[in-house]
């Protein structure tokens, strides 16, 4: 198959674009879309079809729920069973925005979308693109991030082509997304509602905003035979890089020091070796594959381009990478929680002892 590339600007040739995603997308057929969180590969949400499709393209286990975008809030009520007040509440805060909300499904929605679930994850994305492409099709949008299971989250087309070109019938390059970082997923049918993945939208935002929230207790620490996470997808490693990817934590002088001494003597073995550092210690190293990821006084330049980084160290076959820690401001917890999943919960204090910890 083809992959059709098309760029999403102002005017006439953005609008053909998006009539063209539409029309793809109402005939059962794949497209790659930005997000202000990641790119997300897009399929009616409503065709079971579609979702095996989907699953396919990505090589992704069925039983990974998706998660369906619309593009008005009059879109969810036909989807679940009832909108709680706490959910309401969410919505109002921060729709459109970087949040997914886990709601009792409706009949609508099948279960080959909600890889068997009762429930169903419903975002309303900013994104212009993403809104014009949903209104045009007229459909819930089934997206997942648009990578390869097993890699990171595209944050550019590009990355989106690397993955996806043959395997989707279009990309829709809109250029860099914004945030960098998937969406926070909150599960409001219970009790209290339950971050079960950390985004942009803090627990501390949660708590404010619908009087009451927690973190699903089994995505703190490494994972559990006995501790299942209520998002099915948690449950993986997700993205494991080709190199061993080490966190090295302490203060920055002894990290620095310690990422140093590693690397080096990685290098004398004769392997490939990247560091992962924020522009602050940027001078502490000296080694050939130094990557600046961001800077600790804007934690969102972390998050934007810490899935490039790590997609590039992949691509100049790094074959160990450093990384300091980046657990500081409201986005730390959603930039380590994908970090030292990537990592494989290798975390060395560097005060000294080489055991993981989580
Ligand atoms: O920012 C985002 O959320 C991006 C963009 C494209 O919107 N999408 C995204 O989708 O990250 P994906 O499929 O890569 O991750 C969806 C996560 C998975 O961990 C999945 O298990 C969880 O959401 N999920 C989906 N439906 C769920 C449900 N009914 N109950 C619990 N978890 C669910
Ligand atoms: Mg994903």
């Amino acid at each position: 198959m083809e992959t059709e590339i098309w760029q999403v600007t102002e005017g006439e040739a953005g609008r053909r674009a998006i009539a063209r995603a539409a029309e793809i997308l109402r005939r059962g057929g794949l497209v790659a879309f930005p997000t202000e969180t990641v790119y997300g590969l897009g399929g009616n949400g409503l065709d079971p079809q579609a979702a095996a499709r989907i699953y396919a393209a990505k090589g992704r286990p069925s039983d990974n729920p998706l998660i369906l975008h619309i593009a008005s809030r009059e879109e969810l009520a036909p989807l679940v069973q009832e909108i709680p007040p706490a959910a309401q509440r969410l919505m109002e805060a921060y729709w459109p925005g970087p949040l997914t909300l886990i709601f009792r499904k409706s009949k609508v929605v099948p279960y080959e979308t909600t890889g068997g679930l009762d429930t169903v994850a419903v975002r309303f994305p900013s994104h212009p693109a993403a809104q014009a492409m949903i209104r045009a099709a007229g459909l819930p949008v089934a997206a997942p991030s648009a990578n390869l299971s097993g890699r990171p989250s595209p944050t550019t087309a590009q990355h989106v082509a690397e993955d996806m070109n043959g395997r989707i019938e279009m990309i829709l390059d809109g250029g860099p997304v914004e945030i960098g970082l998937e969406s926070t997923i909150i599960d409001v049918t219970g009790e209290i509602p339950l971050i079960l993945r950390p985004g942009a939208i803090s627990l501390e935002q949660l708590r404010r905003t619908a009087g009451a929230g927690d973190w699903d207790p089994a995505i703190l620490g490494k994972p559990d035979e006995n501790l299942r996470p209520k998002a099915p997808g948690m449950k993986y490693r997700h993205y494991a890089p080709q190199a061993e990817l080490t966190i090295v934590t302490g203060l920055p002088e002894a990290v620095a020091a310690k990422i140093g001494a590693l690397a080096a003597e990685k290098q004398r073995e004769g392997f490939r070796v990247g560091i992962l550092c924020p522009e602050e210690s940027r001078e502490r190293y000296d080694a050939a594959l130094v990557k600046t990821v961001g800077t600790r006084a804007h934690e969102e330049t972390i998050a934007h381009n810490l899935y490039r980084c790590l997609r590039e160290f992949d691509q100049e076959k790094a074959e160990f990478v450093y990384s300091e820690a980046f657990a500081d401001g409201p986005l730390g917890e959603a930039i380590m929680n994908r970090l030292v999943k990537a990592a494989g919960y290798r975390i060395l204090p560097a005060g000294g002892g080489d055991e993981k910890i989580p």
